[in-house]
């Protein structure tokens, strides 16, 4: 087995026009987002209106006009999905004082009705929640009520579909069983409040020196592209950052094209692409390992697991997680300008 990953470097909007229709079978990303101070000059930059409305004061204009900015790539993302398949876009809403007061600009909501505009059909969506310990965290008036705000300590995983989902050719449902997750992952995963997700920043030198990355832990990517799409499928991430699903891509087994405008973090992906062996081959080793230790706990309850895993041989809840094959990565290699193909055990 063996995967291909591109990253293009450019604006998202004019790369995704290069793309064919129906080309991906999954979209993984999170855009800058509206009204955070950090992004603003990335999308002043892009229009000449909004830096000029952040300064005057003018927050609904400016959030207006920033989104209209992302509106064509959830276009395109639209576009180039194949049929029945899945957008998940992660968004925070932004908090700001601006024109002298303090207020929420809600990114998630104005991201999600343009989707929903564009023909997306809206499915439940994950809250991921960022718990913060910092007695700073809770904004206004303190103790006092009328105007102490709550605190934001959540961003959005909006889940988008392509219309309905076609059925399955033979070869599709083999690929599919191969792909599965275990059943105590899906009970898991398919819950509607992440929290306490893995990170790479250590083993991937995002620490400090590299300044704020605004990236997405390894394990959100992960899970999303393990629930949504299929091995060997094509994950689509117009704005890949630091380059996050695209590890989490290739440690699952699937393609991927990722787009990034900033040419200075080519410097980081293919650092964090090529040194990506052990570190996806950790963390798939200790899902296998985590199901071990589920068997156990559950015989320990006295509950013996039905069905038996045909590639290793342990327990499993049901019929659907026979077939499932973990990916462990061999090598990745360089295959020209932004381009690597990953071989799998
Ligand atoms: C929130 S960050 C993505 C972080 C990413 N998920 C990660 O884990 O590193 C948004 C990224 O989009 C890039 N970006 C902003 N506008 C863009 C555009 N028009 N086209 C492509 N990339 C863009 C920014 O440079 C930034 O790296």
């Amino acid at each position: 087995m063996k995967t291909s990953q591109s990253v293009l470097y450019g604006d998202a909007r004019s790369m995704m026009a290069g793309m064919s229709s129906s080309s991906a079978d999954l979209v993984v990303t999170s855009p800058p987002y509206p009204m955070i101070e950090m992004w603003d000059e990335t999308f002043s930059q892009k229009s000449r209106g909004i830096g000029g409305r952040v300064k005057s004061g003018d927050g609904d204009g400016a959030f207006e006009l920033m989104h209209e900015e992302l509106d064509p790539v959830w276009g395109e993302a639209y576009r180039l999905l194949r049929p029945g398949g899945i957008a998940c876009i992660n968004i925070g809403d932004a908090t700001r004082r601006i024109g002298g007061s303090f207020r929420v600009f809600p990114n998630h909501a104005r991201v999600l009705t343009s989707c929903v505009g564009l023909g997306f059909e809206a499915l439940p969506e994950i809250i991921w929640r960022k718990q913060s310990n910092k007695p700073t965290k809770f904004m206004g008036s303190g103790m006092l009520p009328g105007a102490a705000y709550v605190t934001q300590e959540h961003e959005y995983v909006l889940v988008l579909r392509k219309g309905p989902r076609p059925l399955d050719t033979p070869s599709q449902r083999l690929t599919r069983r191969r792909s599965a997750f275990f059943w105590e992952e899906r009970n898991l995963w398919f819950s509607d409040v992440w929290e306490g997700l893995q990170g790479d920043r250590q083993r991937l030198g995002l620490n400090g020196a590299r300044g704020r990355s605004a990236a997405f832990p390894f394990e959100l990517g992960y899970r999303l592209i393990s629930m949504f799409s299929v091995q060997n499928g094509l994950v689509l991430d117009p704005f890949l950052g630091t380059g996050t699903t695209m590890v989490a891509a290739m440690a699952a087994g699937r393609d991927s094209v990722g787009i990034e405008l900033d040419p200075r973090l080519r410097e980081l992906v293919d650092e964090r692409v090529m040194g990506s062996v052990d570190v996806s081959n950790a963390f798939n080793e200790r899902r296998i390992s985590d199901h071990r230790a589920f068997v156990a706990r559950m015989r320990k309850e006295g509950r013996e697991l039905r069905y038996v895993n045909k590639r290793y041989g342990f327990p499993v809840m049901t019929g659907q997680e026979t077939l499932i094959r973990i990916p462990i990565l061999k090598r990745v290699d360089r295959r020209g300008d932004g381009r690597f193909e990953v071989r799998y055990r």
